[in-house]
C-alpha cells in the first residue's frame, strides 16, 4: 500500500471559516474524509501546523519513509528558504500543491521555495487540487 501524506501550512486548520469566496466552505477534515474513502487504496496521513519548524520536522519525519508528500505551506510558499532546502534534503518526493491560483493574485505569491525542489506544482482548483496531486502519485 503506497504510503502519502498531505501536509498543511499555516492558517490552513480555519479552512472553510478562512475567506470562503477563495478558499471554500469545506473544512479539510470533511475533504479529508471523503478523501480518505475514495482512495481506501491508498495510505493517506495527515499533518498541520502554523510553525515553520514543525513542518521542516515533519518533512524530515516522513522524507525518507514516504511514498509522496502533498505539501500546500501556504504563505511559508513564499517566504521559506528552510523549507525548500528540506524538500532537497530528504528523498520522497514533494508535490506543491495551492488551492487558490497564486499567479492571479498578489505579486508576492508568485514566488516559490518550493516549486523549484518539488516534482510538480498543483495549483487554482480548489481542494480538487489536493486531489489531482494524490492522482499524481497513483
Ligand atoms: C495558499 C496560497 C498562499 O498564497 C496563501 O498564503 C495560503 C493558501 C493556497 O492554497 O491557495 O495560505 O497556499
Amino acid at each position: 500500500m503506497k504510503k502519502l501524506i498531505i501536509i498543511n501550512g499555516p492558517n490552513l486548520n480555519l479552512l472553510g471559516k478562512r475567506e470562503p469566496a477563495i478558499y471554500g466552505s469545506l473544512s479539510f477534515t470533511e475533504f479529508l474524509a471523503k478523501i480518505k474513502e475514495k482512495y481506501s487504496s491508498l495510505d493517506i496521513d495527515y499533518y498541520q501546523s502554523n510553525v515553520e519548524g514543525d513542518l521542516i520536522n515533519k518533512l524530515h519525519e516522513v522524507g525518507f519513509a514516504y511514498d509522496g508528500i502533498i505539501l500546500n505551506a501556504a504563505a511559508y510558499t513564499h517566504t521559506s528558504i528552510g523549507i525548500g532546502d528540506a524538500i532537497s534534503a530528504i528523498e520522497t518526493p514533494v508535490v506543491e500543491v495551492h488551492i487558490s491560483n497564486t499567479y492571479s493574485r498578489e505579486e508576492f505569491r508568485h514566488q516559490s521555495y518550493i516549486a523549484p525542489n518539488a516534482k510538480g506544482v498543483i495549483l487554482g482548483f480548489g481542494l480538487q487540487s489536493y486531489e489531482l496531486a494524490i492522482q499524481s502519485f497513483i
